[in-house]
């Protein structure tokens, strides 16, 4: 800033004089009137009106007048800083009304377009519940274990105690590999993963075994060449048939709801004994449609139970075959089909629903991804 003169009229500050001032202006409002967009006048505002513009400069010089001459000067200054001020307003609305159009140009949304909506594929039910079951378990401290769905006949059959002359292992309910002789059948439970955990496996044993099963069925609503059980085998020192019915409530209860109870019949599997079949009271009516024909259950057809598996505690026989003491270790076996698990469940009627592999069936379960 020039020291105080008080001598000096502002026409004689060169910077202070109109017809600086009018070049000045002149020049910003050609330099605004040339800016195409924001950013360019961006630029041209810093340079005309910012600290550093001629015109900043020369408004510093009003200070080192004398009073008398500073008015004149700051009227100047003011009308020609109002000038370039309002010139930019002007041009700055004009811009942004051209960005704003270019926008709206640019960013158009054809909401006639035809969309290529995909569709998404959906879980099976099947794999969802094999998922929840062995969740079950490992939550339990289980282990999951798989075997081969071509199988030795002799974990099918025979290390399970399933004699040769047994009904099961007729062609009738088999499917042998070819030829013969193979020694190989697909198998026809999930029974043959326990012979493999209990040889391949440490004691104490605690596994779950969902898989895919075959049996030598035509596919109609209640049969399918191919369906699927789960599995469980407990092996170890003290097991009894409490704990097998233990076992059972809390799976129940986990797939069904609090407060559903198992129920053992006796039965036969060659491979438990004692053996049982395991009813599951009916999730639906709790027992409440029996004998009571103004309330019927189609769930469980007014029987209070529905049949869910086999079960029983591991016979000695088979600890023997596995080369474990049958003396020292008791263990306990139970495996349910799993389609039939789903069809109570979930009132399907229709097994060949469950193969077909329509989404539309797997979507009703609201199944994504
Ligand atoms: N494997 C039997 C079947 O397919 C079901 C079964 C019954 C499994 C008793 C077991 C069991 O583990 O203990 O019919």
């Amino acid at each position: 800033m020039s020291a105080p003169n008080k001598s000096f009229d502002p026409v004689e500050v060169s910077t202070l004089a109109p017809v600086y001032l009018d070049q000045q202006v002149t020049a910003a409002l050609d330099a605004i009137a040339n800016a195409s967009d924001l950013d360019e006048l961006k630029a041209v505002r810093l340079l005309h009106t910012g600290d550093r513009s001629p015109l900043a400069l020369a408004n510093r010089e009003i200070g080192a007048l004398p009073p008398a001459a500073k008015a004149e000067a700051g009227k100047r200054m003011g009308q020609a800083r109002g000038a370039v001020n309002q010139a930019l307003e002007v041009k700055t609305a004009e811009l942004e009304a051209k960005r704003d159009e270019q926008i709206l140009l640019t960013e158009t949304v054809d909401v006639t377009a035809v969309s290529e909506l995909s569709l998404r594929g959906s879980r099976h039910p099947l794999t969802t519940i094999q998922e929840q079951i062995t969740d079950v378990f490992l939550a339990l401290g289980y282990e999951l274990a798989e075997g081969p769905e071509i199988e030795a006949e002799w974990f099918n059959f025979d290390a399970l105690n399933i004699a040769p002359n047994h009904p099961a292992r007729t062609m009738q309910d088999t499917f042998f590999v070819e030829h013969e002789d193979s020694g190989l059948v697909l198998r026809t439970h999930t029974s043959p993963v326990q012979i493999r955990s209990m040889l391949n496996r440490e004691l104490p044993i605690y596994v779950v075994c969902p898989g895919r099963v075959f049996r030598t069925d035509e596919l109609d609503a209640t049969h399918s060449p191919v369906f699927h059980q789960v599995e469980a085998l407990v092996i170890d020192k003290g097991i009894t048939m409490a704990d097998l019915k233990g076992t059972l409530d809390h799976f129940a209860q986990t797939m069904f709801g609090a407060g559903i109870v198992t129920r053992l019949r006796p039965s036969y599997f060659p491979f438990t004994e004692p053996s049982a079949e395991v009813d599951l009271q009916c999730f639906a009516c709790r027992g409440a449609s029996v004998d009571n024909p103004s309330a019927p259950c189609r769930t469980c057809r007014s029987e209070g139970w529905i049949e869910w598996g086999g079960c029983g505690m591991v016979n000695p026989k088979v600890l023997v075959a596995c080369g474990i003491d049958p003396d020292v270790y008791t263990g306990f076996a139970f495996g349910m089909g799993l389609e039939r698990t789903l069809m109570f469940r979930h009132g399907i009627t229709d097994m060949r629903d469950m193969v077909e592999g329509d989404i539309r069936f797997t979507r009703a379960f609201g199944l994504g991804g």
